[in-house]
């Protein structure tokens, strides 16, 4: 069972940092320094997202109680994205730094999961404008991804982009189209406001003391009702002082 988390949601997602740097060296060329993850977990913490698998008896400790100090469910995957810090045409848009998936766990659908997840974070959280990436021209897996997937366009091609010498797509995809309409929700949350103010319930009094007059009336009533009368005195026999059954009375 794969579970697909932000970075963020993790009780301690630094400590989830070096595992998914084994997933990007095992997986791609371009590498980056443990305090990259970090910077972009601590900065945009919203956007990064991890593949997971849990550990197969659930999160228990030496003996056999639930913890989850000091264990790790197993990264299978992520995806490592950042706002463009100083936009060069001033667009307010986001940026998918690296994405891998384990040869284990590729074809089920997890990068597609990763990425339409960051995306629509970039958008609801920071209203980019669109979302950017690069990819080397030979990579058709992730080619196959971005374009015939996930509906990205390749914006131009950059030259000797690589260490190596191989060209980059650059690839951008609109998420305008995913903003929130944040007017429309402040309005809805005034009238909600409203609304519960206007309905205010301030309690009534609990207990005894809440209880109307009428109904204390009933109970006494119905307490009552419990209460055979029967004749006392001397003169009485045994029978006089047994609670007769009305019904049997009655049809008989
Ligand atoms: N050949 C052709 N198309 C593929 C392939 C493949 N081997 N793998 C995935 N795709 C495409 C398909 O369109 C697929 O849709 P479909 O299954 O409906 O046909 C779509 O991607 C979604 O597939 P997923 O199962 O979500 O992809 P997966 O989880 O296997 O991960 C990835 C794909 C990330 C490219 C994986 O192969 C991988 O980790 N490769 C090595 C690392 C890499 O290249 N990362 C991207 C670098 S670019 C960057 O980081 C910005």
């Amino acid at each position: 069972m794969v579970d697909i988390l932000p970075l963020s949601s993790y009780p301690s997602y630094i400590d989830l940092l070096p595992a998914i740097q084994t997933c990007n060296i095992t997986n791609l060329p371009e590498n980056y320094f443990l305090k990259y993850y970090l910077y972009h977990a601590l900065t945009w913490p919203q956007l990064s997202f991890v593949a997971v698998v849990r550990p197969r008896n659930g999160y228990k400790n030496n003996q056999g109680q639930v913890s989850v100090s000091g264990q790790y469910p197993k990264v299978v995957g992520y995806v490592l994205a950042k706002m463009e810090e100083e936009p060069t045409d001033g667009v307010q848009h986001g940026h998918i730094t690296s994405l891998s998936v384990m040869r284990t766990h590729r074809r089920l659908g997890i990068a597609e999961r990763l990425m339409r997840m960051s995306q629509r974070a970039m958008a609801e959280c920071h209203r980019a404008q669109f979302v950017s990436l690069h990819v080397r021209v030979s990579n058709t897996a992730a080619l196959h991804l971005y374009r015939d997937t996930l509906g990205f366009r390749v914006d131009s091609v950059e030259s000797k982009y690589y260490a190596d010498g191989e060209d980059a797509y650059a690839m951008r995809m609109d998420l305008s189209n995913m903003w929130l309409d944040w007017a429309e929700i402040e309005r809805k949350d005034r009238e909600r406001q409203a609304k519960d103010e206007k309905d205010a319930d301030e309690g009534d009094e609990v207990g005894e003391l809440g209880k109307k007059d009428e109904e204390r009336e009933k109970e006494k009533n119905k307490e009552n009702e419990k209460m055979v009368r029967v004749k006392v005195g001397r003169s009485l026999g045994v029978g006089d002082l047994v609670e007769k059954n009305e019904a049997q009375t009655a049809s008989s």
